[in-house]
């Protein structure tokens, strides 16, 4: 299977598996699980789950038993999407090539369909078919990940408070790491866990993790300057236009693209002792540094 059949494979698994999990849209109130499966269903690239799932795979081989684990990262990167998007934080009209979550059900739909995403994640992992060790690990990981102290939502907060400041080097990491690197290294964590992973494969993988979770923010602060807004399916030039401290406001878009792919590069260092078995987690960190959308 080359990477592109990989991907849409595993794609297709996410899917089905993130439509036996959210309620139909037929389901009272039918209201809020059309707006969860709107954005649900918009065309995301899967790749925390993805990550999540090849984690699983590179520490024992049972590839998709781990979907069921790996779909919280999708229902809490959805959610922080739809609140991302909202007016009152980067106020944009477009997401994933369609209409933001708020434009057609609403503000007040979609800050409760981001709540009911970011609820469903736990209820998921708390039905998780896994020994209740396993089980609290995975919650405990998944909620620090999307939390205040360098998780998530402290880096939308940094993100927000750091519109129009000075460019920071320092800053710029410490927003980056936790917005977006700290949803990413979970991803490969909660893969690690659930295949009973021992110290040190987690420890590699979620180093692993850190690296690529970096690099990929780094891209999508390159791809906001370069691509066209038909390309990423969300509002091109917004960061510059917002006032953001992104790595091409720091240090300019070659030196960015340079840092971005010495992320990569590490990535793959700490992945040797895997040996073969990492193969598509090689390929995955090259995805995302090369990635055009
Ligand atoms: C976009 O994430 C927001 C960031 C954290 C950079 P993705 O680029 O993974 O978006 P989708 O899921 O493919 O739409
Ligand atoms: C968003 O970062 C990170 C999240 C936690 C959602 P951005 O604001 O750069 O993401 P895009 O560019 O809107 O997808
Ligand atoms: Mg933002
Ligand atoms: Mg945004
Ligand atoms: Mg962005």
């Amino acid at each position: 299977m080359n990477l592109r059949e990989y991907l849409a494979r595993q794609q297709r698994l996410v899917d089905a598996e993130l439509d036996r999990l959210v309620p139909p849209e037929s389901t009272p109130p039918e209201t809020i699980h059309r707006a969860m499966r709107y954005s649900l269903f918009a065309g995301g690239k899967r790749i925390r789950p993805i990550l999540c799932m090849e984690a699983a795979n590179t520490v024992s081989e049972s590839p998709d038993r781990a979907v069921a684990a790996a779909c919280p990262l999708e229902l809490i990167h959805t959610y922080s999407l739809i609140h991302d998007d909202l007016p009152a934080l980067d106020n944009d009209d477009y997401r994933r090539g369609k209409l933001t979550n708020h434009k057609v059900f609403g503000d007040a739909m979609a800050i409760l369909a981001g709540d009911a995403l970011l609820t469903l994640a736990f209820q998921v992992l708390a039905q998780l078919d896994v020994a209740d060790g396993a089980k609290a690990r995975l919650i405990a990981e998944l909620s620090t990940a999307a939390g205040t102290v360098g998780g998530m939502i402290g880096g939308q907060v940094a993100d927000l408070e750091g519109e129009g400041k000075p460019p920071d080097a320092q800053l710029l990491e410490t927003i980056h790491r936790a917005k977006t690197g700290a949803l990413l290294r979970a991803s490969l964590r909660l893969g690690a866990i659930y295949a009973g992973a021992t110290e040190a494969q987690y420890a590699a993988l979620s180093c692993y993790g850190e690296h690529v979770g970096l690099a990929f923010q780094i891209v999508d602060d390159i791809l906001d300057v370069e691509e066209s807004s038909e390309a990423l399916g969300k509002t091109a030039g917004k960061d510059a236009q917002q006032h953001k401290i992104t790595f091409p406001a720091v240090y300019g878009l070659e030196t960015s693209r340079r840092m971005a792919e010495e992320e990569c590069v590490r990535a793959h260092q700490v992945l040797e002792p895997f040996g073969a078995r990492a193969v598509r987690l090689h390929e995955l960190a090259d995805l995302i540094v090369r990635r055009k959308s």
